[in-house]
């Protein structure tokens, strides 16, 4: 009888731990594109402090892929867009790929990097690239795929295509309208059945901050999960919140283009802090916060009720600096973390703790800043500062952010600081025709912080790199100034 019990107890435990486990998939998005990024190792670090299990990258970074090496995180690595068109035309090429970021780092039992996914290029259908990719895509993916059959991985790493948020669509913006965007349509199907044929899932990037940024219609109470926003109602379907319509919209495309059952993880979902109206760290939080308690809820959404995201990654884990603001300023900070790894809200990640904790031990450059001086005529000051922005990062700056109050000339100094460090501090890049001046006084003001770069190997690379140069110049000017010393040693 107790024995009976206790079977009982240890069934019903572990059935619930595998599901809270399914609820508890949530990972990060780990991008690179910044000009001082935070050592991969002190990555790593701050990924294990916060228990984070899963990571997904968008390339396959040796240096990034050895530090995640017996770490025990779950990695997705990427194929980026500019590789479709050879991966696709050779597999040759998709077995090198393969073979050279894939095997080379991969295990499955904590010797080496656990890789569960390939991300076959970075939102190929997004419609700002129009068609260039289309013709590569699921050739591109094939070929990988029958590469990791060679390499013996295929049951253990999956083939999957992120797709961008755009790639459906519905007109009345109601899900039970939805479809794929038409021009994509036919390689869709093709995607969708190779996807099916290997039982891989559909990985989509959601934006309910691109929802509600581009469209009037979307309330920000409706995208951060607000229980007051005003619902929205899909005949007998009632939406509460923008990231079930948007889900819903994708499992209605699903479903039009034959497959119903296609399970989905959610790629990338975020939301920024900075660069735009409505992208701050106070609303990141509520809507980070509003988006954990859905997945916790097990309500699923109207049309998959109790049928979760089988994963979910946060977008992201770091701002990064030099990431195209094409689509807005905001996009160089979705961090959760400041570029140098520090929380910028709290965050509960389910895994034990309540709060992020920050990178340790972060090592910075000097504590110097390049401002403009004040005691020279500005005239030209603001076409320099400009100048400079087309370089530097100055999208702090833009409406909405947290330098756009910073008067002038302190915004001509930002743009200066950030270009400044941007070149390692070196003391010509804080020259602007004799406007700069290096300061030891942190410059920031109020939220507008003036950033001091981090040090990275890149940087100090650059310096012993500078300082052979310096040191070659002065062996030259030596030798030109002085050639009775080339003589003396010629004897
Ligand atoms: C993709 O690869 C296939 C197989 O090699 C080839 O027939 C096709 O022309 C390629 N597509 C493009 C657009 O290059
Ligand atoms: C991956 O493999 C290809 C082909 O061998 C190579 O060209 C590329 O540089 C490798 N590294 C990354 C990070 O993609
Ligand atoms: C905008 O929202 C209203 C209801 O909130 C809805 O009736 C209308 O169809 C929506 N329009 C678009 C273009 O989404
Ligand atoms: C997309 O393709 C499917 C199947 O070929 C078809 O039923 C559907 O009408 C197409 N949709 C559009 C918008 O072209
Ligand atoms: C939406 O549906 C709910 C529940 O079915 C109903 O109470 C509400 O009046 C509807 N709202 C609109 C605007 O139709
Ligand atoms: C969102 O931004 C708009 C424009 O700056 C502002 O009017 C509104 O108050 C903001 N909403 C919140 C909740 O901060
Ligand atoms: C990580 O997990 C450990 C063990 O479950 C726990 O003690 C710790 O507080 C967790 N830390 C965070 C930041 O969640
Ligand atoms: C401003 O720039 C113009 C054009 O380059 C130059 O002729 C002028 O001397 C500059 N003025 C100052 C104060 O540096
Ligand atoms: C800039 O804006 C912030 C937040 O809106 C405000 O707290 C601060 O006082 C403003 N600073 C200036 C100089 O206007
Ligand atoms: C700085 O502010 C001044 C006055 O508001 C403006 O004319 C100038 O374009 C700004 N410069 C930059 C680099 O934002």
């Amino acid at each position: 009888m107790a024995l009976k019990l206790h079977l009982t107890l240890a069934l019903l435990l572990a059935i619930s731990s595998s599901f809270s486990s399914r609820v508890r998939a949530i990972g990060v998005n780990w991008g690179t594109t910044a000009s001082h990024p935070l050592p991969p190792p002190k990555v790593v670090e701050l990924l294990k402090s916060n228990n984070i299990t899963k990571v997904k990258l968008l390339d396959a970074d040796p240096l990034v892929l050895q530090s995640l090496s017996r770490s025990n995180i779950y990695v997705t690595i990427g194929i980026p867009n500019s590789v479709l068109r050879s991966l696709n035309s050779s597999k040759k090429a998709a077995q090198s790929w393969v073979h050279d970021n894939l095997t080379r780092y991969f295990s499955d039992s904590g010797g080496g990097v656990r890789i569960e996914y390939v991300a076959v290029g970075d939102e190929p259908f997004l419609r700002s690239y129009g068609e260039q990719f289309y013709p590569f895509v699921v050739g591109a993916a094939t070929n990988i795929q029958a590469a990791l059959i060679g390499a013996n991985l295929a049951n253990k790493v999956k083939v999957v295509i992120p797709c961008s948020y755009d790639t459906f669509q519905s007109e009345s913006g109601l899900p039970s309208k939805g479809h794929f965007r038409p021009d994509v349509n036919k390689t869709m199907i093709q995607l969708l059945t190779f996807l099916s044929k290997h039982r891989s899932p559909f990985f989509v990037n959601l934006s309910p901050f691109l929802s509600y940024h581009q469209n009037k219609n979307i309330s920000l109470d409706f995208a951060i999960f607000r229980e007051t926003a005003h619902p929205r109602n899909d005949s007998h379907r009632t939406y509460k919140n923008s990231f079930d319509l948007n889900y819903d919209t994708l499992v209605t495309a699903l479903s039009a283009a034959g497959f119903p059952r296609m399970g989905i993880i959610v790629g990338q979902i975020g939301w920024p802090t900075d660069g735009a109206a409505n992208a701050t760290s106070s609303i990141a939080e509520r809507f980070l916060k509003g988006l954990m308690d859905h997945l916790h809820s097990k309500s699923g959404t109207p049309l998959r009720p109790h049928d979760l995201p089988m994963e979910t990654y946060i977008f992201s884990l770091l701002d990064e600096d030099q990431r195209s603001v094409a689509t807005g300023n905001f996009e160089r900070h979705w961090g959760m973390f400041t570029f140098d790894g520090q929380a910028k809200y709290r965050f509960d990640f389910g895994q034990g703790s309540r709060n992020l904790v920050n990178a340790q031990n972060v090592k910075y450059l000097p504590s110097k800043w390049c401002v403009v001086n004040n005691n020279r005529d500005l005239s030209n000051a603001t076409a320099r500062a400009l100048e400079a922005c087309s370089i530097a990062d100055c999208s702090a700056m833009s409406p909405g952010g947290s330098c756009f109050n910073i008067s002038w000339p302190g915004n001509i100094s930002y743009a200066f600081n950030s270009y400044y460090q941007q070149h390692d501090q070196r003391a010509d890049s804080c020259d602007f025709g004799g406007l700069g001046l290096i300061t030891t006084v942190d410059p920031s003001v109020q939220n507008c912080r003036f950033s001091v770069e981090l040090l990275t190997s890149l940087s100090v690379s650059l310096q012993v790199s500078y300082l052979i140069h310096s040191i070659v110049l002065l062996t030259t000017t030596i030798f030109l100034c002085f050639p009775s010393i080339v003589q003396e040693f010629s004897y």
